[in-house]
């Protein structure tokens, strides 16, 4: 062996044995992976958790299947990285508390749009409901595709009983009371928003339809943490023209 250490070095002879590179390769992996996985399985998620973050509602769950089925997570993340120019454009970056009760996750990989993991409360609910019938009549020049059947077809609420006790098989603490009134609560949450788009000016008796789930859910959106964008009033791409956020979109 040391024959062979001198001529071509320790690493082109142990090359020169296939097998027991092969197992002192995978002993190296393995014991990196189990510095990197060991203490984040100890450590629990009790870090990371934010006191004020709660679980999506059934109604604001219907619209974030929506927004999954639609794909949106394809042109849109939700993710705000800790850099000053996306901290000045969307606010405060993401913290891991945040996304507990995302499954799955919607970080999302691609920006053909804006970042929305903070967009709820930067425009009233009929800014949406235009925008998502015609994007161009609310951000002139938008390539964003139009979804006007959201204003014509119904959200399916019956899944969320379901869907609220899987979830909570998974860890997310809804209540027995949640669980078995989901439909109710959602059609509650679903009557006032409707209320709310008729009150700006919009189209009346939406109440039943997908646009009010995915309105409920937007507007959710980096609202958990008492630390709205302050700069959102003044964000403005210079590729993209979007109106400015009114008074209400604030409230
Ligand atoms: C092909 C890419 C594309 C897809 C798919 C897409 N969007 Fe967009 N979206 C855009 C672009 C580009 C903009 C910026 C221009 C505008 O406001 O329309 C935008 C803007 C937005 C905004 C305004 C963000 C802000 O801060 O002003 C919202 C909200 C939004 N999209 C929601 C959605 C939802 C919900 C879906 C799925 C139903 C969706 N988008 C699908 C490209 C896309």
């Amino acid at each position: 062996m040391s024959r062979f250490i001198k001529k071509d070095g320790m690493h082109r002879s142990l090359e020169g044995w296939p097998l027991v590179f092969t197992v002192l390769t995978t002993v190296a992996i393995l014991v990196g992976g189990l510095v990197q996985i060991v203490p984040l399985m100890l450590a629990g998620d009790a870090e990371t958790r934010i006191d004020t973050v709660e679980p999506f509602t059934p109604l604001e769950l219907a619209g974030r299947d929506l927004y999954i089925a639609e794909g949106c997570v394809g042109c849109h993340s939700q993710a705000v990285r800790p850099f000053r120019h996306e901290l000045e454009r969307y606010g405060e970056y993401q913290k891991a508390g945040e996304t507990v009760y995302e499954r799955p996750f919607l970080w999302g990989s691609k920006r053909t749009g804006p970042d929305l993991a903070r967009v709820g409360g930067k425009y009233p609910h009929l800014w949406h409901v235009r925008h998502m019938e015609d994007p161009t009549s609310t951000s002139p020049g938008s390539i964003m595709p139009p979804y006007p059947w959201m204003l014509e077809k119904d959200a399916n609420l019956d899944v969320l009983p379901r869907k609220l006790r899987a979830l909570r098989s998974l860890g997310t603490p809804y209540t027995d009371d949640e669980v078995e009134n989901a439909v109710q609560i959602a059609q509650q949450q679903a009557e006032e928003i409707a209320r709310e788009i008729e009150q700006q000016g919009g189209p009346a008796n939406l109440e039943s339809k997908q646009i009010v789930a995915l309105v409920a859910y937007l507007q959710r959106l980096g609202t958990d943490i008492d630390q709205a964008p302050e700069t959102a009033e003044q964000e403005h791409d210079a590729g993209s023209a979007m109106e400015e956020p009114t008074a209400e979109a604030r409230d």
